[in-house]
Protein backbone atom coordinates (compact mmCIF):
# COMPACT_ATOMS: atom_id res chain seq x y z
CA UNK A 1 0.00 0.00 0.00
CA UNK A 2 1.82 3.28 -0.80
CA UNK A 3 1.41 6.74 1.17
CA UNK A 4 -0.70 8.20 -1.25
CA UNK A 5 -3.17 5.95 -0.95
CA UNK A 6 -6.35 7.49 0.11
CA UNK A 7 -9.07 4.66 -0.43
CA UNK A 8 -9.03 2.96 2.91
CA UNK A 9 -11.76 3.25 5.74
CA UNK A 10 -9.68 5.74 7.92
CA UNK A 11 -8.06 8.50 4.96
CA UNK A 12 -7.61 11.61 5.30
CA UNK A 13 -6.48 14.89 3.96
CA UNK A 14 -2.22 15.39 4.88
CA UNK A 15 -1.89 18.98 6.42
CA UNK A 16 1.33 20.28 7.49
CA UNK A 17 2.48 22.45 10.37
CA UNK A 18 4.42 25.51 10.09
CA UNK A 19 6.02 26.93 13.87
CA UNK A 20 7.39 30.73 13.13
CA UNK A 21 9.46 32.68 15.77
CA UNK A 22 7.30 30.87 18.58
CA UNK A 23 8.11 31.89 21.93
CA UNK A 24 6.62 31.25 25.21
CA UNK A 25 6.67 32.75 28.73
CA UNK A 26 5.57 31.54 31.79
CA UNK A 27 5.55 33.92 34.27
CA UNK A 28 8.02 36.05 33.05
CA UNK A 29 10.35 32.44 32.69
CA UNK A 30 10.87 31.65 28.62
CA UNK A 31 10.60 28.11 28.44
CA UNK A 32 10.62 28.33 24.36
CA UNK A 33 13.31 31.15 22.68
CA UNK A 34 12.03 32.09 19.20
CA UNK A 35 11.19 28.52 17.98
CA UNK A 36 10.64 28.34 14.03
CA UNK A 37 10.51 24.82 11.80
CA UNK A 38 7.86 23.40 9.51
CA UNK A 39 6.68 19.36 9.63
CA UNK A 40 5.89 18.93 5.73
CA UNK A 41 2.46 17.11 4.64
CA UNK A 42 3.15 13.64 5.08
CA UNK A 43 5.90 13.92 6.68
CA UNK A 44 7.50 11.61 10.07
CA UNK A 45 8.96 14.23 11.86
CA UNK A 46 10.54 13.85 15.34
CA UNK A 47 11.31 16.42 18.15
CA UNK A 48 14.08 14.77 20.57
CA UNK A 49 15.24 17.10 23.79
CA UNK A 50 16.57 16.74 26.86
CA UNK A 51 13.95 16.43 30.41
CA UNK A 52 12.46 20.19 30.30
CA UNK A 53 13.70 21.59 27.10
CA UNK A 54 10.05 22.17 26.09
CA UNK A 55 8.71 19.39 23.71
CA UNK A 56 5.58 18.87 25.65
CA UNK A 57 4.84 22.84 25.64
CA UNK A 58 5.72 23.31 22.09
CA UNK A 59 2.53 20.02 21.04
CA UNK A 60 0.39 21.93 23.52
CA UNK A 61 0.69 24.97 21.29
CA UNK A 62 -0.40 22.87 18.45
CA UNK A 63 -3.25 21.41 19.86
CA UNK A 64 -4.36 24.61 21.16
CA UNK A 65 -3.90 23.97 24.79
CA UNK A 66 -1.03 27.10 25.13
CA UNK A 67 -0.88 30.52 22.81
CA UNK A 68 2.02 32.07 22.04
CA UNK A 69 3.81 35.01 23.97
CA UNK A 70 4.64 36.02 20.72
CA UNK A 71 5.13 34.19 17.34
CA UNK A 72 2.71 31.79 15.50
CA UNK A 73 1.89 28.02 15.12
CA UNK A 74 -0.16 27.00 11.99
CA UNK A 75 -1.52 23.88 10.99
CA UNK A 76 -1.98 23.94 7.08
CA UNK A 77 -3.88 27.19 6.60
CA UNK A 78 -5.49 27.74 9.73
CA UNK A 79 -3.94 29.22 13.16
CA UNK A 80 -3.43 26.57 15.79
CA UNK A 81 -4.26 29.20 18.67
CA UNK A 82 -7.95 29.80 17.26
CA UNK A 83 -10.75 27.49 19.05
CA UNK A 84 -12.34 27.16 15.58
CA UNK A 85 -9.29 25.17 14.00
CA UNK A 86 -9.71 22.02 15.63
CA UNK A 87 -13.39 21.58 14.22
CA UNK A 88 -11.35 22.30 10.69
CA UNK A 89 -8.41 19.78 11.02
CA UNK A 90 -8.88 16.43 12.51
CA UNK A 91 -5.57 16.12 15.46
CA UNK A 92 -5.24 13.14 17.06
CA UNK A 93 -2.99 13.72 19.95
CA UNK A 94 -1.73 10.05 21.81
CA UNK A 95 -1.31 10.65 25.42
CA UNK A 96 2.20 9.39 26.98
CA UNK A 97 -0.41 7.23 29.68
CA UNK A 98 -2.77 6.18 26.83
CA UNK A 99 -5.80 7.89 28.61
CA UNK A 100 -8.10 4.73 27.78
CA UNK A 101 -11.59 4.77 29.29
CA UNK A 102 -11.15 2.23 32.27
CA UNK A 103 -14.83 1.10 31.94
CA UNK A 104 -15.17 0.26 28.43
CA UNK A 105 -13.57 -2.56 26.68
CA UNK A 106 -11.14 -1.91 23.76
CA UNK A 107 -13.51 -2.45 21.26
CA UNK A 108 -16.06 0.51 23.05
CA UNK A 109 -12.93 2.98 23.90
CA UNK A 110 -12.24 2.93 19.56
CA UNK A 111 -15.87 3.26 18.67
CA UNK A 112 -16.16 6.16 21.28
CA UNK A 113 -15.54 9.09 19.21
CA UNK A 114 -17.10 8.41 15.95
CA UNK A 115 -20.56 7.57 17.98
CA UNK A 116 -20.15 10.15 19.75
CA UNK A 117 -19.85 12.10 16.42
CA UNK A 118 -22.15 10.24 14.57
CA UNK A 119 -20.02 9.67 12.02
CA UNK A 120 -22.42 6.96 10.44
CA UNK A 121 -23.83 3.65 11.17
CA UNK A 122 -22.81 0.87 13.66
CA UNK A 123 -22.21 -0.92 10.70
CA UNK A 124 -19.56 1.55 9.00
CA UNK A 125 -18.53 2.51 12.89
CA UNK A 126 -17.30 -1.59 13.51
CA UNK A 127 -15.52 -1.12 10.04
CA UNK A 128 -13.26 1.63 11.23
CA UNK A 129 -12.67 -0.19 14.52
CA UNK A 130 -11.39 -3.15 13.36
CA UNK A 131 -9.84 -2.06 10.52
CA UNK A 132 -7.56 0.45 13.26
CA UNK A 133 -7.48 -2.76 15.68
CA UNK A 134 -6.18 -4.72 12.60
CA UNK A 135 -3.83 -2.59 11.71
CA UNK A 136 -1.86 -2.83 15.52
CA UNK A 137 -2.60 -6.65 15.46
CA UNK A 138 -5.16 -5.80 18.50
CA UNK A 139 -8.24 -7.81 16.60
CA UNK A 140 -8.52 -10.55 20.02
CA UNK A 141 -8.24 -7.69 22.53
CA UNK A 142 -11.39 -6.12 21.17
CA UNK A 143 -13.40 -7.52 23.68
CA UNK A 144 -10.85 -6.98 27.07
CA UNK A 145 -11.05 -4.22 29.39
CA UNK A 146 -7.93 -2.09 29.76
CA UNK A 147 -6.84 -3.42 33.21
CA UNK A 148 -6.45 -6.60 31.23
CA UNK A 149 -3.83 -5.36 29.15
CA UNK A 150 -0.19 -4.87 29.42
CA UNK A 151 1.50 -1.19 29.22
CA UNK A 152 2.66 -1.90 25.20
CA UNK A 153 -0.80 -3.24 24.66
CA UNK A 154 -2.37 -0.04 26.07
CA UNK A 155 -0.62 2.32 24.23
CA UNK A 156 -1.17 0.10 20.94
CA UNK A 157 -5.03 0.62 21.69
CA UNK A 158 -4.48 4.59 22.38
CA UNK A 159 -2.92 4.37 19.45
CA UNK A 160 -5.61 2.64 17.32
CA UNK A 161 -8.66 4.63 19.16
CA UNK A 162 -6.50 7.86 17.78
CA UNK A 163 -6.45 6.21 14.21
CA UNK A 164 -10.28 5.68 14.11
CA UNK A 165 -10.31 9.49 14.53
CA UNK A 166 -9.32 9.52 11.11
CA UNK A 167 -6.42 12.61 12.45
CA UNK A 168 -5.01 14.20 9.42
CA UNK A 169 -2.09 14.87 11.92
CA UNK A 170 -0.80 12.82 14.57
CA UNK A 171 0.79 13.93 17.69
CA UNK A 172 2.63 11.65 20.09
CA UNK A 173 4.23 12.61 23.68
CA UNK A 174 6.43 9.77 24.32
CA UNK A 175 5.55 6.80 22.84
CA UNK A 176 7.80 4.62 23.41
CA UNK A 177 8.85 5.55 26.90
CA UNK A 178 8.43 3.21 29.94
CA UNK A 179 8.18 0.56 27.25
CA UNK A 180 10.85 -2.25 27.11
CA UNK A 181 13.17 -2.27 23.79
CA UNK A 182 10.79 -4.47 21.33
CA UNK A 183 8.11 -3.13 22.22
CA UNK A 184 9.61 0.26 21.76
CA UNK A 185 10.71 -0.73 18.25
CA UNK A 186 7.10 -2.49 17.74
CA UNK A 187 5.46 1.46 18.47
CA UNK A 188 8.07 2.79 15.93
CA UNK A 189 6.96 0.32 13.39
CA UNK A 190 3.71 1.22 13.60
CA UNK A 191 4.00 4.78 13.58
CA UNK A 192 6.00 4.21 10.05
CA UNK A 193 3.26 1.79 9.23
CA UNK A 194 0.45 4.04 9.84
CA UNK A 195 2.03 6.53 7.80
CA UNK A 196 1.68 3.90 4.73
CA UNK A 197 -1.94 3.31 5.78
CA UNK A 198 -3.20 6.53 5.70
CA UNK A 199 -0.49 9.34 4.31
CA UNK A 200 -0.91 11.01 7.46
CA UNK A 201 1.80 13.76 9.20
CA UNK A 202 3.06 12.89 12.08
CA UNK A 203 4.83 14.45 14.68
CA UNK A 204 6.38 12.22 17.32
CA UNK A 205 8.20 14.08 20.16
CA UNK A 206 10.71 11.49 21.75
CA UNK A 207 13.79 10.91 24.38
CA UNK A 208 14.04 7.44 22.04
CA UNK A 209 17.13 7.84 19.64
CA UNK A 210 16.60 4.50 17.92
CA UNK A 211 12.85 5.25 17.02
CA UNK A 212 14.15 9.30 15.98
CA UNK A 213 16.64 7.34 13.57
CA UNK A 214 14.93 4.97 12.12
CA UNK A 215 11.76 6.42 11.31
CA UNK A 216 11.73 10.02 11.25
CA UNK A 217 11.92 11.85 7.33
CA UNK A 218 13.85 14.72 9.98
CA UNK A 219 14.85 15.55 12.97
CA UNK A 220 14.99 18.30 15.49
CA UNK A 221 16.57 18.57 18.44
CA UNK A 222 15.73 21.22 21.54
CA UNK A 223 17.57 22.33 24.40
CA UNK A 224 16.72 25.19 26.42
CA UNK A 225 13.78 26.00 24.48
CA UNK A 226 15.70 26.53 21.71
CA UNK A 227 16.14 24.72 18.65
CA UNK A 228 19.62 23.34 18.30
CA UNK A 229 19.16 21.51 14.68
CA UNK A 230 17.06 19.92 12.27
CA UNK A 231 18.51 17.77 9.78
CA UNK A 232 17.60 13.86 8.15
CA UNK A 233 18.12 11.09 10.53
CA UNK A 234 21.56 10.35 9.21
CA UNK A 235 23.09 14.37 10.26
CA UNK A 236 22.58 13.26 13.80
CA UNK A 237 24.33 9.80 13.59
CA UNK A 238 28.27 11.33 13.66
CA UNK A 239 27.32 14.70 14.72
CA UNK A 240 29.80 16.77 15.86
CA UNK A 241 28.38 18.89 17.91
CA UNK A 242 29.12 17.89 21.10
CA UNK A 243 25.56 18.92 23.33
CA UNK A 244 23.91 16.96 20.75
CA UNK A 245 26.68 13.98 20.86
CA UNK A 246 26.40 13.87 24.85
CA UNK A 247 22.28 13.79 24.55
CA UNK A 248 22.29 10.63 21.95
CA UNK A 249 25.03 8.71 22.96
CA UNK A 250 25.33 9.80 27.04
CA UNK A 251 28.72 8.26 28.44
CA UNK A 252 27.92 6.86 31.96
CA UNK A 253 30.78 7.63 34.00
CA UNK A 254 30.66 7.05 38.01
CA UNK A 255 33.58 8.71 38.53
CA UNK A 256 32.35 12.09 37.21
CA UNK A 257 28.75 11.87 38.30
CA UNK A 258 26.07 14.25 36.20
CA UNK A 259 24.29 14.49 39.08
CA UNK A 260 27.28 15.36 40.96
CA UNK A 261 27.70 18.10 38.77
CA UNK A 262 23.70 19.09 38.88
CA UNK A 263 24.39 19.30 42.99
CA UNK A 264 27.29 21.88 42.33
CA UNK A 265 25.18 24.17 39.62
CA UNK A 266 22.22 24.65 42.74
CA UNK A 267 25.04 25.10 45.09
N1 LIG B 1 1.98 25.61 32.84
C1 LIG B 1 3.27 25.85 33.14
N2 LIG B 1 3.61 26.84 33.98
C2 LIG B 1 4.90 27.11 34.26
N3 LIG B 1 5.95 26.43 33.74
C3 LIG B 1 5.66 25.44 32.90
C4 LIG B 1 4.32 25.07 32.55
N4 LIG B 1 4.37 24.04 31.68
C5 LIG B 1 5.68 23.75 31.50
N5 LIG B 1 6.46 24.59 32.22
C6 LIG B 1 7.94 24.59 32.25
O1 LIG B 1 8.38 24.60 30.91
C7 LIG B 1 9.60 23.85 30.79
C8 LIG B 1 9.43 22.85 29.67
O2 LIG B 1 8.50 21.86 30.07
P1 LIG B 1 8.05 20.67 29.13
O3 LIG B 1 6.99 19.92 29.84
O4 LIG B 1 7.73 21.19 27.78
O5 LIG B 1 9.39 19.79 29.05
P2 LIG B 1 9.67 18.48 28.19
O6 LIG B 1 10.73 18.82 27.21
O7 LIG B 1 8.38 17.96 27.66
O8 LIG B 1 10.28 17.51 29.29
P3 LIG B 1 10.09 15.90 29.49
O9 LIG B 1 11.02 15.28 28.51
O10 LIG B 1 10.56 15.69 30.91
O11 LIG B 1 8.64 15.56 29.28
C9 LIG B 1 9.86 23.22 32.14
O12 LIG B 1 10.81 24.00 32.80
C10 LIG B 1 8.51 23.31 32.83
O13 LIG B 1 8.67 23.42 34.21
MG1 LIG C 1 7.23 16.25 28.04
Amino acid sequence: MSAANTTTPLAGKTVGISISHLTKQFNNVTVLHDVSFDVHPGEIFCLMGPSGSGKTVLLKHIVGLETPTSGSVRIGEYDAADPETRAKVHLAFVFQAGALFNSLSVYDNLALYPREHRLGSEVSIRERVMYALQILSLEKAAGKMPSELSGGMKKRVAIARALVMEPQLFLYDEPTAELDPVMGATISEIIGTLREHTAVTSLVVTHDRSLALSIADRVAIIMDGRIRAVGVPDDFKHTTDPAIANFLNPVVDIKNPRFKQLENANE
